[in-house]
């Protein structure tokens, strides 16, 4: 197993994120997808924390997974996740060309020089990326660090669902690979055109912005996200987490949630957005963005593209990166197009499966 391994069996994309875990399977279906299998599995609070998996919550998240396998009943048995956070080092360095096996033994003797730090009981993984373009001798590595320890958690949990790991991806690619497929598939952006996906979860706000080379050229990170919802509503209403976040996503809160809370969260979110936006165009030189996309939990917020539109301006939807898939007749279609938009890292793990990816 390794961090960027290369084509593996079919693949259960296994998200497990700050507030819940969720599954996707992906088959092929002519010229493009079908949502095989998928669910959302909510976690206690803290289970994760600081996107890590919290050493006393690996038995807890490992039940949580059976049980998510139980009711989805996914084909594979194989399975995608993501790591993420401060933890995980992603580098391209420019190496000479030598076999796949020198250049592991070169990296694995001297990690400082390539990562720029040492780390002890490293997990590292590398992908050739082509020559250089200064040094046509030499090539572009792409690599992929870090401890034992971080993968060691993302395993047992698999392990104690019965799932075999077999590609840990970094989450920041596989969101790339799903947001690649959503410019590729939307009628509505045109090939060359810059796009901003503004992902907002429960802890984090991040934009990242996908150049004409189909790679993500700009990121930025706020902490900002659903989090703050949920605290309001539980110090508002006297709720414990676990209904607060039950109700931001299904309703059945007290009349007053719409005017007394959900109401500033929405500018606050289109504020947070906008600041975002603005610190594009002052920190980048990449250009006018044509889409902005917003994805994450917060993004199935009611009328949330108004209001970014009015503040931000320009051409805003939210991301679905299912929205040009079929969908297998057991899977609830209400369902999937709520959680559609916090899916974009389960379906980026999904890919995987396919050779194209
Ligand atoms: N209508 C909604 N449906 C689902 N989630 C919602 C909705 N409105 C607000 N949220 C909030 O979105 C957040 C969950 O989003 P998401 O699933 O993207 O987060 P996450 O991936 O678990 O967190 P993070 O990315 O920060 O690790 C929760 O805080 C939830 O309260
Ligand atoms: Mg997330």
């Amino acid at each position: 197993m390794s961090l960027l391994s290369l084509k593996p069996d079919p693949l259960v994309g296994i998200d497990i994120s700050t507030t819940a875990i969720k599954l996707l399977e992906l088959s092929k279906a002519g010229k493009g997808y079908k949502v095989e299998s998928y669910g959302i599995e909510l976690l206690p609070e803290k289970a994760i924390e600081d996107k890590k998996i919290d050493a006393d919550a690996v038995e807890l998240i490992g039940n949580k997974v059976t049980a998510l396998l139980k009711r989805t009943k996914p084909k594979s048995q194989f399975a995608a996740v993501a790591i993420s956070g401060p933890e995980v080092i992603t580098k391209e360095v420019v190496m000479d060309k030598i076999p796949d096996t020198e250049m592991k033994e070169a990296i694995e003797t001297d990690p400082a020089t390539y990562l720029g730090q040492d780390i002890e009981d490293i997990e590292l993984d590398f992908q050739v990326l082509g020559p250089n373009e200064r040094e046509p001798e030499k090539v572009d590595v792409l690599l992929a660090a870090c401890r034992e320890e971080t993968l060691e958690a993302h395993k047992t949990v698999l392990d104690l669902a019965g799932l075999k790991p077999k590609v840990i991806d970094i989450e920041k690619y596989a969101l790339e690979r799903a947001f690649v497929m959503i410019a590729k598939n939307d009628p509505d952006i045109n090939e060359g055109e810059i796009i901003a996906l503004i992902e907002i979860g429960a802890t984090t706000a991040t934009m990242n912005v996908l150049g004409d080379n189909q790679k993500i050229i700009y990121s930025h990170e706020e902490e900002f996200g659903g989090k703050q919802l949920i605290e309001q509503i539980q110090a508002n209403y006297e709720l414990t987490y676990e209904e607060a976040h039950l109700g931001t996503r299904d309703g059945g809160l007290p009349d007053s949630y719409e005017t007394d809370i959900l109401e500033s969260f929405r500018d606050e979110m289109a504020q947070q957005i906008s600041i975002m936006v603005q610190s594009y165009y002052s920190q980048s030189t990449y250009g006018k963005l044509s889409h902005i996309l917003i994805s994450g939990g917060c993004a199935s917020i009611p009328d949330i593209v108004k209001h970014v539109e009015t503040k931000v301006g320009g051409h805003v939807s939210v991301a679905n990166p299912l929205a040009s898939m079929s969908v297998a007749s057991r899977v609830s279609k209400k369902a999937l197009s709520n959680d559609a938009p916090s899916l974009m890292i389960a379906c980026g793990l999904a890919l995987r499966t396919f050779d194209e990816y």
